[in-house]
């Protein structure tokens, strides 16, 4: 075996984007900015190729399916960021699927949910979450992905 092969591999970050996320660019822009989720997955696995790190980016409208998501990533993920988006407000079983977890879970917001509507305020998710980043746009993402790279980093 080359001492190559015997290095191990990080499994990947998941990035898991709640309801009505993939139509952002055209959603709200003023209030979500104009960037595609398609971008949002290229700059995120540039991002995380600066430090070595590959991701799995996916979406989903549905709760359950998000729940399935974060369920997959038990054994599958080093790192979850999640944008619950409306269901954080909402989504206990998404909460417990989180605090499963073992791993650094970063929520991620596009817009400051404090500066927003009154029901918007309280996320379930954040009970769950190592950290939060929001109000940053997409950039957030990126922000959330140098965390998790560094709370990996001193976890090793
Ligand atoms: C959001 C904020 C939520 O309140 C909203 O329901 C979303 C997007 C954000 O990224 O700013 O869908 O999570």
């Amino acid at each position: 075996m080359t001492k190559k092969s015997k290095q191990s591999k990080a499994l990947p970050i998941h990035i898991l984007n709640g309801p009505n996320l993939n139509l952002l660019g055209t959603r709200e822009p003023e209030v979500y900015g104009h960037t595609t989720l398609a971008q949002v997955e290229k700059m995120c696995a540039a991002q995380a190729a600066t430090w070595g790190l590959s991701i799995v980016f996916r979406q989903s409208n549905h709760e359950g399916e998000i729940v399935d998501f974060i369920q997959e990533a038990r054994t599958g993920a080093s790192a979850v960021l999640i944008n619950p988006a409306g269901y954080g407000h909402t989504s206990i079983a998404i909460l417990d699927a989180i605090q499963m977890l073992k791993i650094p879970v970063i929520e991620v917001h596009l817009s400051n949910i404090h500066r927003r509507e009154p029901y918007r305020h309280h996320s379930y998710v954040s009970k769950g979450a190592t950290g939060i980043v929001m109000g940053l746009g997409a950039q957030g993402y990126l922000r959330a992905i140098d965390a998790v790279a560094d709370i990996l980093k001193g976890s090793k």
